[in-house]
């Protein structure tokens, strides 16, 4: 499937594209999602956000770059994006491994902390105040969660532990119809970790519904 299949397929039309200060936003922020990952993501959830009037999720905050693309399609919709991250960054983003960002730890407490740069990134944004940021473990938060979502977007760690912990906690709370969104899916192993492969193609076996696919960017729709 190509790019322009995507756009086809997901019912995400122009209308669904960020603004020009959005997307800049976007390429500014610290973080992973390449641009056409970006406009796809932004594509489908400004669309699950006007047809289910309900909230958008993201598991994998980091420093906000994802974040801002859900939270203005959350704000176009009169909706609210959800956000949740421990802020002490994944396996590959610790002292040592390939991902890890010095200017990303606190001193005093000697460990990663994104949450005082994803709070600027925000605000430089506009968007604060469309956004609720869940600081916590994936799992944990997901066990007192109760309302129903309109899109989970999965973009967590990226072990075979975390990445069920996130569709296992996640799904159930995903309206029928809503989006589930993964990210990193790696089809060959040569390419990437394969956690979240496994993810999607569990998703695909209990009944979900491939919608697009942009890069490593999976879209399923909950039948
Ligand atoms: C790949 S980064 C997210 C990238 C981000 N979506 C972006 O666009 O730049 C993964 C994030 O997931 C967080 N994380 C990993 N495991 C987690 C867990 N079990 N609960 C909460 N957050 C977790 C890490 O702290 C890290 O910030």
């Amino acid at each position: 499937m190509t790019d322009t299949d995507t756009a086809a397929s997901s019912g995400a039309t122009s209308a669904d594209a960020p603004s020009a200060g959005v997307l800049a936003a976007f390429e500014a922020a610290t973080g992973f999602m390449p641009v056409d990952e970006g406009l796809a993501l932004y594509g489908v959830a400004a669309e699950a956000a006007a047809r289910t009037g309900l909230p958008l999720l993201e598991v994998g905050t980091y420093c906000g770059r994802s974040t801002i693309l859900l939270a203005d399609a959350a704000r176009r919709a009169g909706v609210v994006a959800l956000t949740v991250d421990h802020h002490r960054g994944s396996e590959e983003q610790q002292p040592g491994w390939e991902y890890h960002d010095t200017s990303l730890v606190d001193p005093e407490v000697g460990r990663m902390d994104t949450l005082p740069r994803f709070r600027r990134t925000l605000h430089a944004a506009g968007l604060e105040d469309h956004v609720i940021a869940l600081v916590g473990r994936s799992p944990q938060v997901a066990a007192v969660w109760g309302t129903p979502l309109g899109l989970v977007f999965i973009d967590g760690g990226h072990t075979d532990e975390h990445a069920t912990g996130d569709y296992e906690g996640w799904t159930p709370h995903l309206a029928p119809g809503g989006l589930l969104v993964v990210h990193d899916v790696f089809p060959d192993p040569a390419d990437g970790g394969q956690a979240p492969y496994r993810v999607y193609l569990r998703a695909l076996a209990e009944g979900f519904v491939e919608v697009s696919v942009t890069g490593s960017l999976r879209v399923l729709r909950r039948g």
